[in-house]
């Protein structure tokens, strides 16, 4: 296990992910906020962070369990720190110091810079820079405009880099931090998707007993691999419910419900979708929707929980970016769901919390999904947001409009399937718009509905752009929604990136 001390750096999960990529386990912890029992660890990293070491508010982490008692790397603000507080000389640079530059010297004979050659490609984000090491330190490596690009402290396995070795601008980055952690520190590579299943499978069985657990699917990647581990680990005792809220993509709710049944999951599918279409009738504000269908959502599924006697544990699929956000430096965050606020929770949440991925990233979910055996199609399926079709349903929604959406999402969707595109593009749908135009169908004048594609490349659904869909699919494709779905006579493509617009349109 490698502890990551995070200093409130954009770039702290990418260094974990890059960490993991090497097979090795590792946790991001706030500077100011470390675990108390520091014998786990094997080695440590020291992110970089927004702050400058000479500003009164910087963070000021207590290094003395850490420093000499494993080896540590320290990057960017991490080697500012170290070279600030033990005798070297931290001041601002006279050039900016941001983007790409090039090691220009690299001391030879260093593990550190093994298969690292001149030239190497490095990622450079900080404003001060290092005038002077620290006490014993000895200079490792240099860029044309940076001296002290890189150290290591005499008498210590204590490493540190001005650069960014997490990110891929970084070439050799990923070496620097295997040279690192596999031959400097010695960590052993054995964080792998099977090694995960089998140890999460025993300490679910250990912490679970004979108990019952209740999870809700969602037909999404984390919570069905979710409940494909504990389904491993006790059985017949976990009860799995999956709601349709009227709002997801045309058959999904049976297909998927299938799909769960031949999985071998004890799972119930509940219709809601009268439910939760009454109670949004009339509703236009998308926030006003979204609480609307929060809170069916929470009165359906505590209603079925009740019909389960004697559970004790309430199974969810968080992942660890969640986890990492919401024991984070600025601390939980700000926004806490609104349902957490009404008076008087509801039983099922007052229920003893399992989280079987809390520990993992998104891609490593799909990996362990893979181990697992659970369908390609099922893993590779794009994001859909919980309150589905009624964000893409602009202003108020009815039964009919649901269900012309739906048509036009199939016949999107499948295009994407034929063409060879759905795996290319991170997530996909349509919007349908509140206007209608002026069209001609025959002799006849049309004023029907206007619908919006939406195609978006993205790793995290923090930032996107709009994928340049072929030409000729979308020609076929609006052909074909315009055909064959009554009361639309027009189709546009968004062509917005995020930011400034988001993926949804609601
Ligand atoms: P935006 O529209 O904010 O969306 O760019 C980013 C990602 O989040 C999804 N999304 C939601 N997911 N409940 C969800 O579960 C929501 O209310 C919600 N709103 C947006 C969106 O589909 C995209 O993947």
């Amino acid at each position: 296990n490698v502890l990551i001390l995070d200093f409130g750096s954009q770039y702290t999960q990418l260094i974990a992910r890059r960490v993991r990529e090497l097979n090795i386990f590792c946790e991001i912890y706030p500077y100011n906020n470390p675990p108390e029992d520091l014998s786990i660890f094997k080695a440590a990293i020291l992110s970089g962070s927004p702050f400058s070491v000479r500003a009164e508010d910087a963070p000021h982490p207590d290094l003395s369990q850490i420093r000499g008692k494993m080896p540590l790397l320290a990057v960017c603000y991490g080697a500012q720190y170290l070279a600030h507080f033990s005798g070297g000389e931290v001041a601002p640079s006279n050039i900016r110091e941001y983007g790409r530059a090039n090691l220009s010297y690299i001391k030879r004979d260093e593990v550190f810079f093994e298969e690292v050659n001149i030239g190497s490609q490095v990622w450079m984000s900080h404003s001060d820079t290092i005038k002077a090491l620290p006490e014993n330190g000895v200079r490792l490596a240099s860029t044309k405009d940076v001296e002290n690009a890189a150290y290591k402290i005499e008498g210590e396995t204590t490493y540190a880099i001005q650069f960014h070795p997490e990110v891929y601008h970084s070439t050799d980055g990923k070496q620097m931090l295997e040279n690192f952690l596999v031959k400097i520190a010695e960590v052993p590579q054995s964080f792998t998707p099977n090694a995960f299943v089998e140890d999460i499978v025993a300490e679910l069985k250990e912490k679970i007993g004979n108990d019952k657990v209740v999870l809700g699917l969602s037909g999404g990647v984390d919570s069905t691999v979710a409940a494909v581990l504990l389904n491993k680990a006790i059985g017949e005792n976990l009860y799995c419910i999956f709601v349709n809220n009227g709002l997801l993509r045309k058959n999904e709710f049976d297909a998927v419900l299938h799909q769960y049944k031949d999985m071998g999951l004890n799972v119930k599918g509940v219709d809601a979708s009268a439910r939760f279409l009454d109670a949004l009738a009339g509703l236009e504000d998308p926030e006003a929707k979204r609480k609307a269908i929060g809170r069916v959502f929470i009165e359906v599924f505590d209603d079925e929980a009740h019909l389960l006697t004697d559970v004790k544990w309430l199974g969810q699929g968080t992942i660890y970016p969640d986890v990492i956000e919401s024991i984070s430096v600025k601390g939980p965050s700000a926004t806490i769901k609104s349902h957490h606020n009404v008076g008087g929770l509801p039983d099922f949440m007052k229920l003893q919390v399992v989280e079987p991925l809390r520990m993992l990233f998104k891609d490593e979910v799909r990996r362990v999904g893979k181990t697992l055996g659970i369908d390609d199609e099922l893993l590779g399926r794009h994001p859909f947001p919980g309150p589905g079709l009624a964000i893409r349903i602009l202003g108020d929604i009815t039964p009919e409009k649901v269900s012309i959406l739906q048509e036009v999402d199939a016949i999107f969707i499948n295009g994407l399937k034929e063409h060879g595109l759905y795996d290319k593009v991170w997530q996909a749908g349509a919007i349908l718009l509140p206007v209608n135009s002026v069209g001609v169908m025959g002799d006849e004048r049309t004023y029907e509905k206007v619908v919006a594609l939406r195609a978006v490349e993205s790793t995290d659904g923090m930032t996107a752009d709009w994928v340049h869909l072929p030409y000729e699919f979308l020609m076929k494709t609006s052909n074909e929604i315009i055909n064959k779905v009554k009361g639309v006579n027009r189709v546009v493509y968004d062509i917005s990136s995020k930011p400034p617009a988001t993926i949804e349109w609601e």
